[in-house]
């Protein structure tokens, strides 16, 4: 497995694949990888010639330095699991080499109103540190394609945007939540739950399958506000504390409105220090 930490040698790799018209795929993230993370190398594996994952913990993405300070890493733990996956390139660059000004000076992309609402109103700067990230990625790489999972539901319909708007040559291809027995999402943060706060957090998926059952009864436009007020006080008394928590089209993240074909329900909740988002995808039936 090539393990390449700066430009110079990855774009000689890049170039080696391009020279035999083979596609490449790219898989970014942050590391302490979890099977949501290998079902995402295996899909990509299944769909290029080869396959990059990306592991590096982007400061411009964090908005609380305790955040990052604390973001889990298990490198070589990482690259055994890629290893075993066949994976033949890791990109494992310093800040330094991916920022050579610094967090303030490097030019950063804000993707207006989808990266406003929900995570991005509570994690200021956050999304446009992950499409700076992420474009500077596409930059990089050219990757034919680039596989994301639906749990940053937010983020995926960011990237999507990025990428039509400013015209990448990449196919995104998003993968469905990979979850434990409970519900619970995969997330690299849930190491962090001690093990009272990880038996309550399943309570976040299960109250979020509750709304799309309740959302898909009829006049359910009329009741969304209480469905979601009766929701979040079942989250708080689960010892949840809600940050976010509403239904939207899962198109462009808007209300709910006539000819919404699919709804997303999604939420932020805080247990302990530990944050987590999760949301569920589902298709409205039509209004009669
Ligand atoms: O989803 C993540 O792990 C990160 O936001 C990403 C896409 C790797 C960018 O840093």
């Amino acid at each position: 497995m090539n393990i390449i930490e700066q430009l110079r040698p990855l774009r000689a790799q890049i170039n080696q694949w391009r020279r035999n018209q083979q596609s490449i795929a790219l898989v970014p993230t942050m590391g302490h990888l979890h099977d949501g993370h290998l079902a995402l190398v295996k899909h990509a594996k299944a769909k290029a010639d080869h396959v990059i994952v990306s592991i590096f913990v982007n400061p411009l993405q964090f908005d609380n330095a305790d955040d990052l300070k604390r973001y889990p890493s298990s490198l070589a733990s990482d690259l055994q699991k890629l290893s075993a996956l066949g994976v033949e390139a890791i990109f494992r660059p310093t800040v330094d080499e991916l920022y050579p000004l610094g967090m303030a000076l490097t030019p950063k992309i804000h993707i207006p109103a989808l990266g406003d609402e929900f995570c991005g109103a509570h994690r200021p700067g956050h999304f446009t540190g992950v499409a700076t990230i992420v474009s500077k990625l596409f930059n990089l790489i050219e990757p034919n394609i680039a596989v994301f999972g639906r749990k940053d539901y937010q983020q995926l319909l960011i990237i999507q945007r990025l990428v039509s708007e400013l015209n990448f040559d990449v196919e995104i291809q998003a993968l469905d939540t990979v979850r434990a027995e409970d519900g619970l999402a995969l997330s690299s943060r849930n190491v962090h739950l001690s093990t009272e706060e990880r038996h309550l957090a399943s309570q976040l998926y299960a109250t979020l399958k509750h709304i799309a059952v309740e959302a898909k009864q009829p006049q359910r436009l009329d009741n969304l506000a209480t469905i979601l007020a009766q929701a979040a006080t079942h989250l708080g008394q689960s010892s949840l504390e809600v940050e976010y928590l509403d239904l939207r089209d899962a198109s462009d993240l808007q209300a709910v409105r006539a000819g919404t074909s699919h709804a997303i329900a999604l939420a932020a909740v805080r247990i302990g220090k530990v944050r987590l988002i999760d949301n569920i995808l589902f298709e409205l039936p039509p209004e009669p």
